[in-house]
């Protein structure tokens, strides 16, 4: 809908706010919780009340011609061929992680390794191209793109390479702690009870214990699998902690776990597209650090990396 105006509650005259659009529910829903009161919408510009736009299903045709107007279709086969060549790598960390408990820190190197190589070509067409998940690849892909997020968001900022390893392979295994979950509330379809999601909570800990068996667990590793559902201003899980108490590669990683889940496109659901996914980023005061988000939209966004 396009908003020409805005009132809203209170006695203070109401100062001018609009013409904005506003696209998803999201916006609906945070207009619906603040003390707007009325608004005036031109229907001329965006649509009229009850007109409800529903979503697009998906269509596989125009996924692949977005991603060919974004990447030269060699881009897109090496991007292609580094998913395949990983696969096995992030794979064997996922079942370690799940059957004996531990973390194949050497095949989370090999993979990484990988990632860095094709991150180095085109980041923006690997990490489009592992956007379409399929229901069994979930895990596999998120991990993968959140790893090739953390890879090239690390090295826009300068960061050495031995650090955007590191920041690399906490994007791989940022979610471990959740392969030793009970796999019926892993596959659960529905709605998860309170009590379920207070044990899928416990997947932050869960990982950086699994990580603190390695002989010298690297700390930026342990880092971003304990805090990375921290939020900034202290209302995150599992210790509450805020600000710049939160390690920075944990805020790093809390930016590209929620980008990547937002982008995520799968077959039967409507995905957000990169304005929705960032517009509600930077509506979410608290969650993020601001500066270090102010820099993902500027060097992985408006810069063209990501697509
Ligand atoms: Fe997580």
């Amino acid at each position: 809908m396009f908003v020409e105006e805005v009132e809203t509650a209170g006695s203070q005259p109401t100062p001018r706010v609009g013409p904005f659009m506003i696209s998803s529910s999201h916006e609906v829903a945070r207009m619906m919780n603040s003390n707007v009161m009325t608004v005036v919408i031109d229907v001329q510009k965006g649509v009229d009340v009850g007109q409800v736009q529903s979503p697009r299903p998906f269509n596989r045709r125009e996924f692949d011609a977005h991603l060919l107007e974004k990447a030269t279709a060699r881009d897109i086969e090496r991007a292609k061929r580094c998913i395949a060549d990983t696969k096995p790598h992030i794979r064997e960390i996922l079942l370690e992680a799940r059957i004996k408990g531990a973390f194949a820190a050497r095949a989370a190197t090999t993979a990484v390794e990988k990632i860095m190589v094709s991150a180095m070509d085109n980041a923006g067409a690997l990490i489009a191209v592992a956007k379409l998940k399929e229901r069994d690849e979930t895990t596999f892909l998120h991990s993968l793109a959140v790893s090739a997020l953390m890879i090239a968001f690390g090295r826009s900022l300068g960061h050495a390479e031995d650090d955007v390893h590191l920041l690399g392979i906490g994007g791989l295994v940022h979610d471990l702690g959740k392969m030793v979950l009970p796999t019926a509330i892993l596959t659960k379809s529905g709605k998860l009870t309170a009590d379920e999601m207070n044990v899928v909570r416990h997947h932050p800990q869960r990982g950086f214990e699994l990580v603190s068996r390695l002989n010298n667990p690297p700390q930026q590793v342990l880092d971003i699998c304990l805090y990375h559902h921290e939020k900034f201003d202290g209302s995150g899980y599992p210790r509450g902690i805020q600000g710049t108490e939160i390690p920075y590669v944990a805020r790093l990683a809390a930016i590209c776990d929620v980008y990547e889940a937002l982008t995520t496109v799968r077959p039967y659901k409507r995905a957000w597209s990169q304005a929705e996914a960032i517009n509600m980023m930077m509506n979410s005061p608290g969650h993020f650090d601001t500066n270090l988000l102010s820099a993902f939209v500027s060097k992985m966004v408006i810069n063209g990396t990501l697509h």
